[in-house]
């Protein structure tokens, strides 16, 4: 579904949230002045981003220690993540270069291509036998919060230009791999994913907190 955040006060914009439950954002388009600081809005998706990575890593963790099978790197190889072709700054000089409005849009098309792969791994968690009650909670909760994420980073970048560009994401292909009835190439698809996840959500979190710390604290939050 398509949200647009860029018309505060909106009673459309509103009842949209309402309905789609992103209540988390509520406050921004419906106060009747409409604007949440975009300090506030810096720390909002910073707190989400921050409990992301670690729910990620918790998913991966937990993948690791109960499913991880070393054989598997002897005739396995690790695909290239489907989000791969997104250019990201490798370097903190690189990040510290990089534009805000330019470093924003990667981490939205990093965080909009994640929001199918979720969808599927969440269901393949939540029937992955042995997985913990805390580990399809957990899958389950990036779903969401990416989502949330998503939506707060558009409302962002909405305040530097006037629209937030809707182009072509990064799919992801593993979704034969994920679903196939040979039990080591599925599970070896759920970890390619929860691998995948835990690497970009960490990017995510990185970039977000030099984003934050350059356009609310003037890079003086060390
Ligand atoms: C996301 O990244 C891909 C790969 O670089 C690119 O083709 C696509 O245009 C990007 N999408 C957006 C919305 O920037």
């Amino acid at each position: 579904m398509q949200l647009s955040l860029t018309l505060p006060g909106s009673r459309g914009v509103c009842m949209l949230l309402l309905l789609s439950n992103l209540l988390f954002w509520e406050n921004v388009a419906c106060k009747p002045t409409g604007l949440v600081s975009t300090e506030d809005l810096y720390n909002r998706v910073v707190e989400q981003s921050h409990t992301t990575y670690y729910l990620a890593s918790d998913v991966y963790q937990e993948f690791d220690l109960k499913f991880f099978k070393r054989s598997w790197f002897t005739y396995r190889v690790p695909s290239l993540c489907h989000t791969a072709s997104i250019h990201t700054p490798a370097s903190r000089e690189e990040v510290h270069e990089t534009k805000t409005e330019d470093l924003l849009k990667t981490i939205i098309n990093i965080s909009h291509a994640w929001e199918e792969p979720l969808k599927h791994l969440i269901s393949a968690v939540d029937v992955l036998p042995g997985a913990s009650d805390k580990m399809v909670k957990s899958a389950s909760a990036v779903k969401d919060k990416n989502h949330v994420l998503l939506e707060g980073l558009k409302t962002i970048l909405s305040r530097s230009q006037t629209e937030v560009e809707e182009n072509a994401y990064p799919a992801w292909s593993g979704l034969t791999d994920l679903k196939s009835s040979d039990e080591d190439t599925h599970l070896f698809a759920v970890y390619s994913l929860c691998r995948c996840l835990k690497r970009d959500a960490h990017k995510i979190d990185t970039y977000l907190k030099v984003l934050r710390c350059r356009e609310i604290f003037n890079n003086e939050c060390f």
